[in-house]
């Protein structure tokens, strides 16, 4: 267990959280290695003796630290942004190793993929079709692309998280699929090596990516009798992460099932996951500023708020709340809302939690390392929390927090 009580007190492998809080102050995201390195193992180990590709989500967690990590451990990439491939040739990632997906790829951003030479750009419309091809012309390249598809499947998670849903605006739509792969093939400026889906994210259950697969590689089939031949098939991510009671099925079985579903199809297969890798090996540790009690509500006011964890207010979100001080156990607690400084209703953490906590106690808000940091923002003009990594006995910083000076550093004054 990553994060565990030992001796009373909630720990980060061996370092007490308490520590980690007097170091580097509140708030501030901690991150287990080992967690990072086992979940990284489990999928790796699934897919043993495949000839497959791990291409981390970059969105999920983009510290150089992990990513660092992740390509030490030979996995590759999945970005969707000019400064997500910055990020991941910064921390020694390989760029053959890359995939790039997303809608609204600007001409820079596949410029500097195609200089970089990327292993793939995922293309998700007819229009970027025209555009990468263009850009490779001007480039005097070949773009080696794939197209994914949207293979119209409800992957039964939250609506804001699902993506491979006809009404979705991802990928491209199944029924164009072989009239779009005919076309890219004819096109001397790119070379067709693959196909790929994504239909989801927190997925607890394998079968809606088993059928997804199924009717990927069903497709694939009939664009290889056009003589297309695809080098991969990617199955994208969305591997689910158990915050509260989910029962996600373990990896080796999305894996498997997956794997099943492609029948006696060889080749390449890529998996891009991304919260299942990282979700949860971090932390949110925060600090009680204030007990409020109320009518009908009681507050503990922390100083996390929704700008370095917005999951709660923009999904619904439940993160399990820790008090790093162990409970005494059969202490009732007195049930509180978690809420931060912000001044917006849905700044909050938590909702209806029974605990034991005062003024100065540190709470861990738990499965914070995916989606986290990567989506924090500066609102209320909030500096971005600090970031350390945990290895053993030793505590790292891996981004320092900010300062109030950087946060207007860019801005001018019109004289
Ligand atoms: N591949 C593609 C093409 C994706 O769009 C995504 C996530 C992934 C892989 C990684 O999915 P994962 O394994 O992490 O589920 N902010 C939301 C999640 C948005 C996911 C977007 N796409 C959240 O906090 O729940």
């Amino acid at each position: 267990m990553a994060f565990a009580y030992r001796n009373g007190t909630l720990c980060a492998e061996q370092v007490p959280l308490e520590d980690i809080a007097r170091r580097f102050g509140t708030p501030c995201y901690v991150y287990s290695r080992a967690a990072i390195e086992g979940a990284y193992g489990e999928f790796a180990q699934a897919l043993h003796g495949r000839d497959a590709m791990l291409c981390y989500s970059v969105k999920a967690n983009s510290n150089l630290a992990v990513l660092a990590l992740l390509a030490r451990l030979g996995a590759g990439f999945d970005i969707v942004s000019g400064g997500e491939l910055a990020r991941v040739l910064a921390a020694g990632g390989d760029p053959r190793k890359i995939l790039f997906s997303g809608v609204g790829k600007t001409k820079d951003e596949i410029r500097l993929a195609l200089e970089k030479n990327i292993y793939c750009i995922n293309l998700e419309s007819a229009a970027e079709l025209e555009r990468v091809a263009a850009v490779a012309r001007e480039l005097g390249r070949r773009a080696p692309v794939a197209f994914r598809v949207n293979p119209d499947v409800d992957a039964r998670t939250h609506p804001y998280i699902s993506t491979g849903l006809r009404e979705n605006k991802f990928g491209v739509a199944h029924r164009d699929a072989e009239r779009l792969y005919a076309k890219a093939a004819a096109m001397p400026a790119l070379e067709v090596i693959g196909i790929g889906c994504h239909i989801g994210s927190q997925l607890v259950d394998p079968a809606p990516l088993a059928a997804a697969v199924e009717r990927l590689a069903a497709l694939a089939g009939r664009i290889e009798a056009a003589g297309i031949r695809l080098r991969h098939l990617d199955l994208g991510g969305g591997i689910g992460i158990r915050y509260r009671d989910e029962t996600p099925r373990p990896v080796r079985e999305f894996v498997a099932g997956a794997l099943a579903a492609l029948g006696d199809r060889r080749g390449s297969v890529i998996f891009d996951p991304g919260r299942s890798m990282v979700g949860n090996a971090g932390v949110l540790l925060t600090r009680v500023e204030y007990v409020k009690p109320g009518e009908p509500r009681n507050f503990l006011v922390v100083d996390a708020a929704m700008n370095d964890l917005v999951r709660p207010a923009l999904y619904d979100a439940w993160h399990e709340v820790r008090t790093v001080r162990e409970p005494e156990s059969g202490a009732p607690g007195t049930v509180y809302d978690i809420v931060g400084p912000i001044c917006e209703t849905g700044d909050f953490l938590a909702k209806d939690r029974a605990l034991t906590a005062r003024e100065g106690d540190l709470l861990a808000v738990m499965s914070s390392g995916a989606y986290a940091m990567s989506m924090a923002s500066n609102y209320n003009s909030r500096p971005r929390a600090a970031e350390v990594m945990v290895q053993g006995r030793a505590a790292e910083l891996v981004r320092a927090r900010e300062s109030a000076e950087q946060l207007f550093a860019l801005e001018r004054i019109p004289g």
